[in-house]
């Protein structure tokens, strides 16, 4: 058994422990907001927090993160309020929609750390999360809208 805590719950599963993060959210805790998109750490689709660190959970095996603090895009808020998602919606970011709950949560954490975050943190932030419909101007307007930034 393996013991975590996810949105504030206490969990436990029964896996091996080098079961993906990825797989304990979604087939055991039936957690599907967050996605699989490449399995390798190279797209993001699978961004969560732990300990408030946003982690690419396909490549987290569930043994690493025993005991510590899992946030999902189903934690960040009840109704889709939290103030990030509030701004995506406000824009209309996405497209598809594949790659958007990664996206909000390296987003999310990048304002925890930066609550005014410059060009360059918000490029050194989302680098690692892919679109493949290209919405990365509306991620960009919409991170500076939760950031209260007035664009120029
Ligand atoms: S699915 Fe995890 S980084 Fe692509
Ligand atoms: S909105 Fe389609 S992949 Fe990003």
């Amino acid at each position: 058994m393996i013991a975590l805590t996810v949105n504030g719950r206490r969990r436990s599963v029964q896996v091996d422990p080098s079961t993906p993060l990825l797989w304990v959210l979604r087939d055991h805790l039936g957690l599907t907001g967050t996605k699989y998109g490449c399995g390798v750490a190279l797209c993001g689709a699978c961004t969560v927090h732990v300990e408030g660190e946003p982690t690419r959970s396909c490549s987290t095996p569930v043994s690493a993160v025993a005991g510590k603090r899992i946030t999902t895009i189903e934690g960040l808020s009840r109704n889709g309020d939290h103030p990030v998602q509030k701004a995506w919606i406000a824009l209309d970011v996405p497209q598809c929609g594949y790659c958007q709950s990664g996206q909000i949560m390296s987003a999310v954490a990048l304002l925890a750390k930066h609550p005014k975050p410059t060009d360059a943190q918000i490029d050194e932030a989302m680098r690692g999360n892919l679109c493949r419909c290209g919405t990365y101007p509306r991620i960009r307007a919409a991170i500076k809208r939760a950031a209260g930034i007035q664009e120029t």
